[in-house]
């Protein structure tokens, strides 16, 4: 089986590639070939069958190279994030739509190809105002050019895989949190920050009241929701294949209270320094999901916050909690 990974240099996209060499196999066919590509040259481990490209796909030439070789499943990964789109107009549009269509358009010019297609959306596709609990139902009314964007991929999806083109789902990942590295950024960025700074020693500056709610999953999370939605069986989907998927709807007092558990001290490091703009963006934004159908499906996210604590320590800190005493 022949894999083919956009975006596989970002934070989602290394992790589901250590996960896919780890295994072998997808759903139970030896994986002979990885193809990973990004904009920054991914990285393939050594012996691994496959190539490791550099690719901007938002050139028109990428799609129809990359697709001419068949992957029997394609994870659409490559975007840029909600800050990038908003400001930049272009590169929104050039990479998250057009470097989409594109890739969806050279799968469709394959005569007697059908692949396994899974691209990530998110829950930006949905807008205010929204219930506590957004149902299946919710129509998409994104008030962002990332969600637009998002939104625009999933409906062609839909329409491609009503048509046989390919067999595609869009999943609309929860907040990915808690994200390793450094600040992104992002408007997002504070909901990993006030768990990862402290577990790393570092400051965290909080931005908004505690009482704000937000909807979470760990990577790890949704490395197994891409690698459940690239294995299961999308025919009982019908015509609608996007999903809103599981996730943990939580306040940031709530996130403290997981880290102050797993780490007795370290909230300490959280500074508050309320800030406007960051308040009035996270206002618009979803507070948490009933994802009936994502959930019948198979698609399983943590319990609570205390299990995606957990796994930032297991994954990014070795296991090892630091002492605050
Ligand atoms: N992390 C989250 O909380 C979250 C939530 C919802 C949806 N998503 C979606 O999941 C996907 C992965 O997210 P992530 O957190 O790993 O993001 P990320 O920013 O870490 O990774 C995205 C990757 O895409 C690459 N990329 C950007 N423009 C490109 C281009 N023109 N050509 C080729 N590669 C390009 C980047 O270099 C980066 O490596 C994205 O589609 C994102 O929109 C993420």
């Amino acid at each position: 089986m022949n894999i083919l990974v956009t975006g596989a240099a970002g934070m989602i996209g290394r992790k589901l590639v250590d996960a896919l060499v780890a295994q072998g196999h997808l759903g139970g066919t030896e994986i002979t070939a990885l193809t990973l590509v990004d904009q920054v040259a991914p990285v393939l481990p050594d012996g691994v069958p496959g190539a490791a490209l550099a690719v901007d796909i938002a050139d028109p030439a990428a799609a129809p190279a990359l697709i001419e070789q068949r992957p029997d499943v394609i994870v659409h990964l490559a975007a840029v994030v909600s800050g990038v789109a908003e400001a930049d107009f272009d590169l929104g549009y050039d990479v998250n739509l057009d470097g989409t269509t594109q890739l969806l358009r050279a799968i469709a010019d394959q005569d007697g190809y059908r692949p396994r297609y899974v691209q990530t959306s998110s829950i930006a596709v949905f807008g205010t105002p929204l219930p506590d609990l957004i149902p299946d139902e919710q129509p998409l009314e994104p008030l962002t050019s990332y969600g637009t964007q998002k939104a625009m991929g999933e409906l062609m999806v839909n329409d491609l895989s009503r048509k046989g083109v390919l067999d595609g789902i869009s999943l609309r990942l929860p907040t990915i949190c808690v994200r390793p590295g450094k600040p992104n950024g992002a408007a997002s960025s504070f909901f990993s920050g006030i768990v990862r700074e402290p577990l790393n020693r570092e400051e965290a500056v909080l931005p908004v009241p505690e009482d704000v709610r937000h909807w979470h999953a760990s990577p790890r999370a949704a490395v197994n929701f891409l690698l459940h939605a690239a294995t299961m069986d999308l025919e009982p989907m019908g015509p609608r294949r996007a999903l809103s998927l599981p996730g943990v709807s939580c306040t940031v007092g709530e996130q403290i209270a997981a880290l102050e558990r797993a780490a007795p001290g370290a909230s300490k490091l959280i500074r508050h320094e309320p800030d406007e703009t960051v308040m009035k963006i996270v206002e618009t934004w979803p507070r948490g999901f009933d994802p009936k159908r994502a959930r019948f499906l198979g698609f399983e996210a943590e319990p609570d916050f205390d299990a995606i604590v957990r796994v930032y320590v297991e994954e990014e800190l070795d296991g090892e909690v630091p002492s605050f005493g």
